[in-house]
């Protein structure tokens, strides 16, 4: 259901939700924290010189939080609808906090109900993150079986797809998946604009998604340098794995997980791997005679039936994202370009 027409739905969306105009107060000049963008919330955005009719304004922010922000405030509301994202108003920094800067902790064994403060921070940011998505599952509940939802709540603008796969995963007896927003905004934008053969000349979405081999190509290479997927799977039958001089005897209940970023810095598989090369997922289409990029040996979305769903949309997404802020922005990168050294 996320794959079917997925390229023409995800830029439907994306044009709906006018990344490109959000993108033009990507960051705000006001030292009044009241009046910043949702997404300049977590940037730490400093005033370096107010905008002001005799002064340039100048300010330093995060550019990570700043651009992983803007995504998500694109990307939560046209999936769960705005009125979702303005009453769960600690869903971002919740959401980070135990994805992002919690769970490596929890990776290493340390339990949710360890004495730590940081811990106990995690629990209560879960806490309101299931209680926030709960909620609105019942609502969406309510909504398809045509029961009265809470007064108030507008569900309008609720997407098809979280609609629908509400829908499946209810039919199913499942608990439904996350949206994640993507978190690569950051670094397409840094790589991406030190491409001197990069030009943004247009944003108009569907020729920008069909005729930017090089955008594309450049994504490829942020997730190669950049990107840590894994594929977890479940040993349903027994299986032996020969794998040379070693055997492998999966047995019915365990769980395997393959990483694929293994490869991602092998010189053998890709050529002078700590360099930012993204020709070299350009490959020459002999029907088409026309440059067009190549997944190669890359998994940055998993693999099988089981391979990410929001591919397509995630994709299109972050091409959206940072070609807006590289074509607005581009001088205000120029002055960060000559800090930052990937
Ligand atoms: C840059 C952003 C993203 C990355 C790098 C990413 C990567 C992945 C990976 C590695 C998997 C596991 C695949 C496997 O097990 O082989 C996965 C699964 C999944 N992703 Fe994403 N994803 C991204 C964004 C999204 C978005 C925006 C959505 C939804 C709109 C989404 C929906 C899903 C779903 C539903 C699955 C589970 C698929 C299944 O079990 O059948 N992802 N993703």
């Amino acid at each position: 259901m996320l794959l079917s027409g997925a390229a023409s739905t995800a830029t439907a969306a994306l044009e709906r939700c006018g990344v490109v105009q959000k993108a033009s107060s990507f960051v705000t000049f006001s030292t009044d924290p009241t009046r910043r963008s949702r997404w300049g919330l977590a940037a730490d955005v400093r005033i370096v010189t107010p905008d002001q009719p005799h002064a340039v304004g100048a300010v330093e922010a995060n550019l990570q939080n700043l651009t992983r922000d803007f995504g998500a405030c694109d990307a939560i509301p046209l999936h769960y609808g705005q009125d979702f994202f303005d009453r769960c108003s600690q869903i971002l920094a919740d959401f980070w906090r135990f994805d992002t800067d919690i769970f490596p902790l929890s990776l290493i064994g340390i339990p949710p109900w360890a004495p730590f403060q940081i811990m106990r921070k995690r629990v209560a940011a879960r806490r309101r993150f299931l209680e926030g998505t709960t909620a609105l599952y019942r609502r969406i509940d309510q909504y398809q079986c045509g029961e009265t939802v809470e007064s108030g709540v507008d569900m309008s603008d609720i997407s098809k797809v979280a609609l629908e796969r509400r829908w499946v995963y209810s039919s199913m007896g499942e608990a439904s998946k996350k949206v994640k927003p993507a978190p690569d905004g950051d670094r397409t934008i840094l790589h991406a604009f030190r491409q001197p053969a990069l030009e943004i000349n247009s944003m108009i979405l569907p020729g920008l998604f069909a005729n930017c081999p090089l955008l594309k190509a450049s994504i490829f290479e942020i997730y190669r340098m950049a990107n840590e997927a894994a594929s977890s799977r479940y040993v349903a039958r027994p299986v032996t794995i020969d794998d040379g001089a070693y055997k492998h005897d999966l047995r019915p209940g365990m769980f395997i997980s393959a990483p694929h970023p293994v490869n991602q810095r092998d010189p053998l598989v890709y050529p002078n791997p700590d360099r930012f090369l993204p020709d070299r997922f350009l490959e020459i289409d002999p029907e088409a005679g026309k440059s067009v990029p190549r997944y190669g040996k890359l998994r940055p979305r998993g693999t099988d039936a089981a391979m990410c769903k929001g591919r397509t949309f995630a994709e299109r997404e972050i091409k959206v994202l940072g070609a807006a802020i590289i074509s607005l922005w581009i001088s205000v990168l120029h002055l960060a370009y000559g800090r930052y050294q990937p």
